[in-house]
């Protein structure tokens, strides 16, 4: 039996994107700068798809700006802010993607920029009385936290946090990949100044993503060129990807409380079967998680450390939360942030509306047959 559980690493394309995309590749080859018919249809297929996502963040299409992947568009956000808005001061959260944590190590060393990591419980969470502490220091700062973690599905409120930024005059970028698409997001009632999204994580094509820009908040570009996306970001567009990626939003924005439901009962039916099949099992992040990850610890023992290897060998398909480097297996930087012990394994099982019970009772009963000591 083969069984995906990879999905916050990326999703299958929709058959109806396929479908939608299969036509744009055949009729719509023209370059969108062009001013001939095939040019200005191109350009008629991109700004409809910058209409149908506008609707469905509630933002207007002057906030969305597409980019080649989520991690240029928080490459370019995080970079551009701090050189165009004055900022003296970066508060961030460690357990951010190291698209936006290694943006801002970057930053760090380029500029006289001062990092401020904030300080996080064993269950990734952070206090928001000592942000707002922080926030009334008087400095130009940046808040970088993400709204879902993509490691172990800690959901941050960023509802407060953009209204604590806004109260103090602090620009708020906040990583939304593994929640566009999953969960409702209304960009006009959240005081987000500055977000982004990709769209092979919401079942649509991969190397494509976007950036929103408040319309108050004004950057530079990081890539120069042409002057596509409104002078935003140089370089012909990916007229296919582009509109496969607002397809896709537009199918999970129909689907979306469908989804959400089994995806979440999934999750409960998972979570209930590992804590009490295996034993010393526990389940990384906070209270409040997003229902489409579940980061498994398991105790030590050498039959943990071939566990994904026994995985993949099984058919099954999950992630590693630790990184090799120079040939020493380390736990990533959000399990070392959240202090988990080193001694043991996690993994990262993430589901899908496409995901069913015997696939989980599978896993299940693979997860027991290679923890249990012989
Ligand atoms: C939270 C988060 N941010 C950013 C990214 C990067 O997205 P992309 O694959 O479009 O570069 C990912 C992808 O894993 C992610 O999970």
């Amino acid at each position: 039996m083969n069984v995906y559980l990879d999905y916050a690493s990326t999703t299958p394309i929709h058959p109806e994107v396929i479908t939608y995309m299969s036509e744009i590749m055949k009729d719509h080859y023209g370059n969108p700068s062009s001013i001939h018919r095939l040019g200005r249809e191109a350009r008629t297929v991109i700004e409809k798809a910058r209409r149908t996502m506008a609707q469905i963040l509630n933002c207007s299409i002057g906030e969305i700006f597409f980019t080649s992947s989520a991690t240029e568009a928080h490459n370019t956000l995080l970079k551009r802010s701090v050189q165009d808005l004055g900022i003296e001061r970066i508060i961030y959260l460690p357990l951010e993607h190291h698209c936006g944590l290694h943006s801002i190590q970057e930053i760090v060393k380029t500029s006289t920029v001062q990092p401020v990591p904030l300080k996080v419980g064993s269950d990734g969470m952070f206090s928001m009385q000592e942000l707002e502490v922080m926030l009334k220091e008087n400095k130009k700062t940046l808040v970088s936290i993400m709204h879902v973690n993509n490691e172990i599905g800690n959901l941050y409120p960023i509802e407060v946090i953009g209204k604590l930024c806004k109260q103090a005059g602090a620009v708020f970028h906040a990583d939304t990949v593994q929640s566009i698409g999953k969960m409702p997001l209304d960009f006009a009632s959240l005081d987000v100044d500055l977000a982004a999204g990709s769209a092979h994580k919401f079942y649509g094509p991969k190397g494509i993503g976007f950036m929103y820009i408040h319309e108050d908040t004004q950057i530079n570009p990081m890539i120069y060129g042409g002057a596509q996306e409104r002078n935003m970001r140089a370089g012909t567009e990916n007229i296919i990807g582009i509109a496969g990626m607002a397809k896709a939003l537009e199918v999970a924005d129909r689907d979306q409380k469908k989804r959400a439901e089994i995806i979440a009962a999934r999750q409960a039916y998972f979570e209930e079967k590992v804590l009490q099949e295996i034993t010393g099992t526990w389940i990384n992040g906070s209270d409040s998680r997003a229902s489409h990850i579940t980061s498994v610890s398991f105790p030590a023992s050498p039959h943990v450390d071939m566990l994904m290897f026994n995985l993949d060998i099984a058919g099954i398909a999950a992630s590693s939360a630790s990184a090799c480097s120079s040939g020493i297996e380390a736990d990533s930087h959000v399990l070392q942030a959240i202090q988990h012990p080193d001694n043991r394994k996690s993994i990262r099982f993430s589901y899908s509306h496409l995901t069913t019970l015997e696939e989980l009772d599978y896993t299940i009963s693979i997860l027991k047959k290679h923890t249990q000591a012989t």
